[in-house]
């Protein structure tokens, strides 16, 4: 079964938790992209009433497009579901997120949501993060001086770029460093070093966010919790 396959039956399977009237915060990758597609139907279906904060332009415009509410973050004043993709998922639920570049907003949203739920094919789900580089969203400015720090920390930085080379600028306009680190053995102690490094704007080390994890594979879909 392709990952495409799995990441969609997570998907489908996630919307089940969604109940009319919720304020639901919706994240960003193509296995949201399945999701949020999944939830237009299930809102038209079942005349629904949400309210969805988005956490990418990418994902908005997909909302919007298929009929969904959107309101922006600052004007809510909670959450009570959020439905995210992820990059990498250990067994204590300590994640990395932000292959797509929009860690920042995806933690802000997460950070304000009662209840967080990440969907994710089987791959994903890992006896220790890092193998997939860590995201660290920097300020264009003095990110030169960043990145200089990161390597000398070995932490092997690499800016993220375009096929077309140039460098990729998320939402907010900031570039994103991703760290080649093969495996995180602290993740909390990496979290609070990055946290405190200036310039840096918030790092793809999502720890003790998530309270379930979908997981698609080819036997079918779990519900870790
Ligand atoms: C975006 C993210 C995504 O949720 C993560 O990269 C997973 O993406 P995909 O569903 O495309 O595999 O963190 O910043």
């Amino acid at each position: 079964m392709d990952k495409n396959a799995m990441k969609k039956m997570a998907a489908e399977r996630s919307v089940d938790f969604v109940e009319d009237n919720m304020i639901l915060g919706l994240g960003t990758g193509s296995t949201v992209t399945f999701m949020v597609e999944a939830l237009a139907k299930r809102v038209k279906a079942e005349n629904l009433h949400l309210t969805c904060v988005c956490t990418s332009i990418r994902t908005a415009d997909q909302a919007k497009s298929l009929g969904i509410p959107v309101m922006a973050l600052n004007d809510v004043d909670h959450i009570d579901l959020t439905i995210d993709g992820a990059d990498e998922v250990d067994a204590n639920f300590q994640g990395i997120k932000g292959g797509g570049a929009a860690h920042l907003f995806e933690k802000l949203v997460a950070t304000t949501s009662t209840r967080n739920i990440w969907i994710v094919d089987r791959e994903k789900v890992v006896d220790t993060i890092g193998q997939f580089p860590l995201p660290v969203e920097v300020i264009p400015f003095g990110s030169q001086q960043v990145f200089d720090r990161l390597l000398k920390e070995g932490l092997n930085p690499e800016f993220r770029t375009t096929e077309a080379g140039q460098r990729v600028l998320t939402d907010s306009q900031n570039y994103v460093i991703d760290l080649h680190l093969g495996q995180i053995n602290h993740p909390h102690l990496l979290a609070t070093w990055l946290s405190e490094q200036v310039g840096v704007v918030e790092h793809g080390l999502f720890l003790d966010t998530v309270n379930q994890v979908v997981v698609g594979s080819p036997e079918g879909v779990e519900i870790l919790t």
